[in-house]
């Protein structure tokens, strides 16, 4: 532990589990309740706009009524007590780790807190509805789609996240299944560089072996717990 400065946090949608959003994969899970094809594709938002509005106007709506938990305010104390290098990668496309307080956070599959515009490719933060077609505050025209990444289109800022993959001695992954690429392969990266690598998930993930330590639990309860431990023995 001694030598650790630089760490990279990947989080997934387990870590909002506990806030009341729903995970993807789950039993009764999102990708249970709406098919990715029809709700998550570019092909999909093409063939029916307006179901695609409708459903982030709802998730985004219901984020706001959510609050961090436990797992958010650690991360948020790492991220404020660590002077070393970190960064929180998160697949969620909520603000919780902000709003818990952490600042050093990478939205790779982007945020519903933002609209964006298809026609100037400006980012306006959003709040309200998109499925009434509001004009883009930027270029006037009414092309606002939600900044999140679909499936089939590429995930924010890579170079970013590989260049602090490089530079890390910890790469700690949580609450997340490890299903969807470019993430699920951040921890053979970690490996191949010889950077320590630990998960923390309520079961097992699908790369669970890749990890040289595999701590099953909830987040509320592992985050805090490792946060503790690991500033702790600084
Ligand atoms: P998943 O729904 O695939 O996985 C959530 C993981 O969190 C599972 O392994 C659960 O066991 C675990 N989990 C659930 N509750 C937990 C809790 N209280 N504490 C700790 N772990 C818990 O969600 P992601 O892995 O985030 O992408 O999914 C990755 C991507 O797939 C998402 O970003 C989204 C989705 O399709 C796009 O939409 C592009």
């Amino acid at each position: 532990m001694a030598e650790i400065r630089n760490i990279v946090v990947l989080t997934g949608a387990g870590i909002s589990a506990e806030s009341g959003i729903d995970t993807f994969r789950s039993e009764g899970g999102l990708w249970e309740q709406h098919k990715v094809e029809d709700v998550a594709t570019p092909e999909g938002f093409a063939r029916d706009p307006d179901l695609v509005l409708r459903f982030y106007d709802m998730r985004r709506e219901a984020i706001q009524t959510k609050q961090p938990n436990p797992a958010h305010e650690a991360l948020a104390r790492l991220d404020q007590q660590w002077d070393g290098d970190l960064l929180i990668v998160t697949q969620n496309v909520d603000d919780l780790h902000e709003r818990a307080g952490a600042r050093r956070v990478l939205h790779m599959h982007g945020t519903h807190l933002n609209a964006w515009c298809t026609a100037c490719d400006g980012k306006t933060p959003w709040t309200g509805t998109l499925a009434d077609r509001p004009p883009c505050p930027g270029c006037g025209t009414r092309a606002l789609r939600p900044d999140v990444v679909w499936f089939g289109e590429m995930p924010y800022e890579m170079e970013r996240i590989y260049a602090a993959i490089r530079r890390a001695h910890l790469f700690v992954s949580i609450g997340t299944s490890g299903a969807v690429y470019p993430a699920a392969g951040f921890v053979r990266d970690a490996r191949s560089l010889g950077i320590d690598t630990l998960e923390l998930n309520l079961e097992r993930s699908q790369g669970s072996g890749w990890f040289r330590e595999s701590r099953q639990g909830k987040a509320s309860a592992l985050v805090p717990e490792w946060v503790e431990e690991f500033l702790s023995r600084r």
